[in-house]
């Protein structure tokens, strides 16, 4: 049984890997990737959403451009853990195209359209899924659950409470939660236990040479700031926690 979903992200180095996990499952049917503001501008991220698909071959994917701008508080990066191209400077030399349609246009012809109830995947800010659900409640009965890389039992990582996709739209993360719809939160105190060292990238490396190297490149400026404080030369791809959880609940 596959999983329809749509993936709303920030690529962002682990919304990247989340990406490359999707695409290797063959229990994922991604019926659509939703770019939104977060780690780097919403042109970056959407930038990087292309170059990631097309990476991956994957050019039948719809892409499609979301918002660039929280929904009440001024917009926060993460260039200084991602990059200020949000792959560690790596610059693809290939895009998948970009959709005509807006991130909500999308969501709104694929809820309406869909026989089966849709899981969203978001592993950036909310904002999207936010409007989405405020600007057309009627379709949230064809919404399975909301799978969310967001918040954290034990504290934050932009503040002392605050966990960074939270951080950047406050409001938009109100509204998702407190939408009655099944939310899968998979927070930092989950999150930050999958850590990924260099040697598990090169691992990964072994079995597929491209993909491995990508994700060795993209991670060099997280894994150097992780060494610095102690954590050795690795990374958190917190963003594809959600989707294990999806494929592996225990
Ligand atoms: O706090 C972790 C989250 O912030 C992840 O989604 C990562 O991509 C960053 O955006």
């Amino acid at each position: 049984m596959s999983h329809k979903i749509i993936i709303d992200c920030a690529p962002g180095t682990d919304d990247a890997m989340a990406l490359i996990y999707a695409v290797a499952s063959k229990e994922i049917e991604i019926l659509a990737v939703h770019t939104v503001a977060g780690n780097v501008n919403v042109d970056h991220t959407t930038n990087n959403t292309q170059g990631v698909l097309a990476f991956l071959n994957r050019y039948d994917i719809p892409i499609c451009r979301g918002s660039n701008m929280p929904l009440v508080v001024e917009p926060s990066f993460a260039d200084d853990i991602h990059g200020a191209n949000g792959m560690s400077g790596y610059e693809f030399d290939s895009f998948a195209p970009l959709s005509e349609k807006t991130a909500l246009e999308s969501y709104v012809d694929i809820l309406r359209n869909t026989k089966e109830k849709v899981i969203i995947a978001a592993v950036g800010p909310l904002t999207n899924v936010a409007i989405l659900l405020k600007a057309y409640p009627e379709l949230t009965d064809k919404i399975e659950k909301i799978i969310i890389m967001g918040g954290g039992l034990k504290g934050g990582n932009i503040t002392t409470t605050g966990e960074f996709n939270f951080y950047v739209d406050p409001h938009a993360a109100h509204v998702v939660i407190k939408s009655g719809l099944p939310v899968v939160l998979a927070g930092l105190d989950v999150t930050e236990v999958a850590r990924l060292y260099k040697e598990d990238l090169e691992e990964i490396a072994s079995y597929d040479e491209r993909i491995g190297q990508l994700m060795l490149t993209i991670n060099e400026t997280s894994m150097s700031i992780y060494n610095s404080l102690g954590f050795g030369m690795s990374c958190t791809p917190n963003d594809v926690v959600p989707l294990v959880h999806l494929l592996h609940p225990e």
